[in-house]
């Protein structure tokens, strides 16, 4: 697959390209920013791996969930400010979930909205953070409570990026494309499974481009139906909200978790409330649980539950005295539902 494959053309939500060709990739950039300003943000480790990323680069940033926040935003901003950038630039953001959403946020708001490229180097921002148009800095440890939704121009994903990614990050990302095949099927879930329960599964090339790829058709297919998040989109949200306060729990007491790890916990507290509210049948969560530890994904113990049941009311999706609250009853099976916060509470107590 030497040439980029158009993944989705991009009708109401940005083009997604993959290439497993670091050549391909860096001529699909000069080709999206040709005769425009360009202004490429590169994660530092991403530049010190890959030269080639390194000579494009004009600047380069830190990926923390800390450093995640406005004030990033405004450097960012006045990087571009001082360099007499215009409105019908483009940013150019290379490396995992945290550069994309921060430089999709910064190019949203930068001069009322210039455009921008995704260049996903994680797992994670290949199968999820990259598309879909979400963008957003963390405040007072909330995650991603600020942000907007932004079509990028384009995502253009290189699988090679992954040959430099550390095992966490892997697993990390592993979470979000076991949360997208849980949404999307119980054949997508066997599938991941089954090729990556095996040792040293995200060597093989093949089998991964081939999982990226599907996780990012099943997420542009409901973000095109739904790209502002009033309804079906919402289902995206499996597991994060425990994972979100998972994350804050840990960000609190500066013991960073990669995000897919609290995701993947917070899938298993939705399966177990899941069940409670009589949605899964008896035993599904357990199922899970084991599947995930032979995914070495964890199933618990990220963060003690009575610490975290309060974070709930200052979610997102948190409405007055209701929650939107995703539950699963199988694979394939995700659905919304309202649910008052203080029984939410109570059900995440009783769990401990
Ligand atoms: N916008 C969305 O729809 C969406 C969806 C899911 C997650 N997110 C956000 O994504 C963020 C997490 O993203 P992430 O997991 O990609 O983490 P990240 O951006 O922090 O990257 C993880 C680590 O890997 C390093 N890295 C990146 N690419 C590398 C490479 N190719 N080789 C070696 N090291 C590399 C980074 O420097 C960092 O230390 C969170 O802030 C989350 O809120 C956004």
């Amino acid at each position: 697959m030497a040439d980029n494959r158009i993944i989705n053309s991009g009708k109401h939500i940005g083009k997604v390209l993959i290439t497993d060709d670091g050549k391909s990739l860096l001529s699909a950039i000069e080709k999206e920013t040709e005769g425009r300003e360009r202004i490429v943000i590169t994660d530092r480790y991403v530049a010190s791996y890959h030269r080639d990323m390194a000579n494009i680069s004009d600047m380069t940033a830190e990926s923390s969930e800390e450093k995640k926040n406005l004030s990033s935003i405004e450097d960012i901003a006045s990087f571009m400010l001082e360099r007499n950038i215009g409105r019908n630039a483009v940013l150019v953001g290379i490396g995992g979930g945290i550069i994309t959403d921060m430089c999709g946020f910064a190019a949203s708001i930068y001069k009322r909205g210039i455009s921008c490229i995704n260049i996903p180097t994680t797992l994670l921002s290949q199968v999820d953070a990259s598309v879909g148009g979400k963008t957003g800095v963390n405040l007072h440890g909330y995650k991603n409570i600020l942000g907007t939704i932004t079509q990028p121009q384009a995502t253009i994903i290189y699988t090679g990026f992954l040959e430099t990614l550390p095992y966490t990050e892997i697993r990390s990302g592993l979470a979000e494309l076991v949360k997208t095949a849980l949404i999307r099927s119980e054949e997508f879930y066997d599938e991941c499974l089954e090729s990556c329960s095996m040792e040293g599964w995200y060597k093989n090339a093949g089998s991964m481009t081939a999982l990226i790829e599907k996780a990012c058709l099943t997420k542009l297919e409901i973000v095109e139906k739904d790209p502002y998040e009033k309804g079906l989109r919402r289902i995206l949200n499996l597991g994060h909200t425990y994972g979100h306060a998972i994350e804050k729990y840990r960000i609190d007491r500066k013991s960073e978790i990669s995000h897919g790890e609290a995701v993947a916990e917070g899938i298993i507290i939705a399966a177990k409330i899941s069940e409670r509210l009589s949605i899964a049948p008896k035993g599904f969560s357990e199922s899970l649980e084991n599947d995930f530890r032979k995914l070495d994904l964890p199933v618990s113990g990220l963060a003690p539950l009575d610490k975290i049941s309060g974070f709930v009311s200052n979610d997102k999706k948190a409405d007055g005295g209701n929650i939107n609250f995703i539950t699963i009853a199988a694979p394939g099976k995700v659905e919304q539902i309202s649910i008052n916060i203080r029984e939410l509470e109570r059900i995440c107590l009783s769990l401990q």
